[in-house]
């Protein structure tokens, strides 16, 4: 299982020290969790801050747009090289066209699923993707208790997946902890996102992504 803790749970006071702290801890990519106060009902980091961050981790960045105009945050965050944007489905008219702009800017394309939307609603642009992101809450804010019912539908995914673009991962990103992470990877997940898990452990950060693996 790869790990990608959420900074969104470090203490951003010392913001560039918790983002060294789980690169050394062995994580694999650092997710970055960009709120517009307009898609999400919260307002997080912009380009400066997400720039610092950049520049503290040793692992790729893994940014999570939760904006609306992902195309105007995309050009934004392109020149930080993360390896991978993900943005949602719902928010976007014409995500093919978006998937093209990423990959031609060298990064990663990823698209989000709220837990409402179906793995289905998005078949016709797998083929194109690197990654899908289930939510496994409800996207705004750390700290939320896991919706299982996610299980089952990255097992759905996991099928679409084999049948349409069978190198395009899935990661899921909320109230994910050493519990429900065995469940997710019988499921097939290659990816947890895990913000309150890892930063809150009471071993620390090391412990936290070493039990998530
Ligand atoms: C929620 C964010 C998540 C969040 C995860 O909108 O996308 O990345 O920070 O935090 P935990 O693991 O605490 O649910
Ligand atoms: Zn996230």
């Amino acid at each position: 299982m790869q790990v990608a803790p959420s900074i969104l749970s470090a203490d951003f006071g010392h913001l560039a020290q918790d983002v060294k702290a789980i690169c050394e801890g062995g994580c694999d990519l650092v997710h970055v969790d960009v709120m517009d106060g307009h898609f999400v009902p919260n307002l997080t980091i912009g380009p400066v801050v997400v720039e610092a961050v950049a520049g503290a981790a040793t692992r790729p960045l893994d940014i999570h747009l939760m904006v609306e105009n992902n195309s105007f945050f995309v050009d934004i965050f392109a020149p930080l090289r993360p390896k991978y944007i993900s943005f949602h489905i719902e928010e976007e008219k014409h995500p093919h066209r978006l998937i093209q702009k990423i990959r031609a800017l060298g990064i990663k394309p990823a698209i989000v699923l709220n837990p409402h939307t179906a793995p289905a609603s998005i078949a016709y642009l797998l083929e194109d993707l690197d990654m899908v992101l289930l939510m496994s809450v409800n996207p705004g804010f750390g700290g939320q208790q896991f919706i299982p019912s996610v299980i089952t539908k990255a097992a759905e995914l996991k099928m679409l997946i084999d049948k349409h673009n069978p190198d395009c991962l899935i990661e899921v990103d909320g109230g994910v902890n050493a519990i429900n992470v065995k469940q997710l990877a019988e499921a097939g997940v290659d990816i947890v996102v895990a913000g309150s898990f890892v930063y809150k452990h009471p071993d620390g950060v090391n412990a936290a992504i070493a039990a998530l693996k």
